[in-house]
Formats: structure tokens, C-alpha cells, sequence
């Protein structure tokens, strides 16, 4: 059974780290695959679209994702991710983060990410991502080098606390990633 796991918080000084790789023999072990399902668990519990394993005091390069609705995307696992191409293109979207109660903030990212990574059977994956999916990797894989949302704002005056995100700026699109 999957269990939900606590999240660590702004401050928490396991979200400023650097994660470990993850050796590969260890991804078809029972406690990795066991870790996963209670990461995937945690995430939706919350709810959220995207969770990294720093996120949950375990700095590993491991993150899980996915997202219903129209601009959603499927459940992905990556594990020891790598971004090998990003679009010219940028855009900017709201972003939220379970480890940043309340507040949301505007980021700017490029629009198109190709990635390569292991998938939960250990399987080379290697894709392309584009709206709220590449957003969301690209949110998830800064939780691996430490880095979180706030730290890639380039308008700070855009951070926004949730009832006055409601009030005002709902109507654009909002991940809680
Ligand atoms: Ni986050």
C-alpha cells in the first residue's frame, strides 16, 4: 500500500541540495518501486501535478508528474533526468510549489524541452515536451539542483499570496507544481 509522505517546506535546507543520481541496479528493487508508488501517492493526495524526491527529504534525482484536463499530460516517472535540447521559444505561466504554501509566481521558461531519462522499469525514455508538460519538468528538475520557483522569478512583483491569486489572477493558468 502506498503511503503518504511528508513534504518538506521553504527553509528545509534538502530542497537547496544537489541529488544523487540513482544507480540504475537499484530501480527494480522493491523499496525504489515502493518509494515511487508513495511519491505518486503524495502527490495526489496533495493535490498536486508534479513531485521531486528532495521534496520529500530524499535527495535522489527521481521526480513523478502528471496532470488531467485539456492542457494535461501522462503520468511520467523520470529518474536521473536530462534536459538535451531546449525550444527558442519562451513563455511565461504561474507557477505554485507543494514545498511553497500559498504563493504563487510568474516564471518564464522556454516553451519546448527534449528530455532523456530512466523510466520506473529502468528503460531509456527520450521525448519531447511542450506546454504545461515542459513546464512542469522543468519545475520538477530544478528540485534536483536545489533550485525552486522564487529563484527563477525575474518579477518579483508578480508573487502572489492564494486568496489574492483567486481575487485577481485565477484566470490564468495556475500548476502547483
Ligand atoms: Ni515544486
Amino acid at each position: 500500500m502506498a503511503k503518504k509522505l511528508p513534504i518538506a517546506k521553504l527553509g528545509n535546507p534538502v530542497l537547496r541540495q544537489m541529488a544523487a543520481k540513482v544507480d540504475p541496479r537499484d530501480i527494480r528493487t522493491y523499496e525504489l518501486q515502493q518509494f515511487i508508488d508513495d511519491l505518486i501517492e503524495t502527490m495526489l493526495d496533495e493535490p498536486g501535478i508534479g513531485l521531486a524526491a528532495p521534496q520529500v527529504s530524499r535527495s535522489i534525482q527521481l521526480v513523478v508528474m502528471g496532470c488531467e484536463g485539456e492542457d494535461g499530460f501522462p503520468q511520467t516517472v523520470l529518474i536521473n533526468p536530462k534536459i538535451v535540447f531546449y525550444g527558442p521559444k519562451q513563455v511565461e505561466n504561474w507557477e505554485g510549489c507543494l514545498s511553497v504554501d500559498g504563493l504563487r509566481g510568474k516564471v518564464t521558461r522556454p516553451s519546448v524541452v527534449r528530455v532523456k531519462a530512466l523510466d520506473r522499469d529502468g528503460k531509456s525514455m527520450d521525448f519531447e515536451a511542450t506546454g504545461l508538460y515542459a513546464v512542469c519538468i522543468q519545475h520538477e528538475m530544478d528540485h534536483l539542483i536545489g533550485k525552486l520557483f522564487v529563484d527563477r522569478m525575474t518579477d518579483m512583483s508578480t508573487l502572489t499570496q492564494l486568496d489574492e491569486f483567486s481575487r485577481y489572477w485565477q484566470k490564468d493558468s495556475t500548476p502547483v507544481i
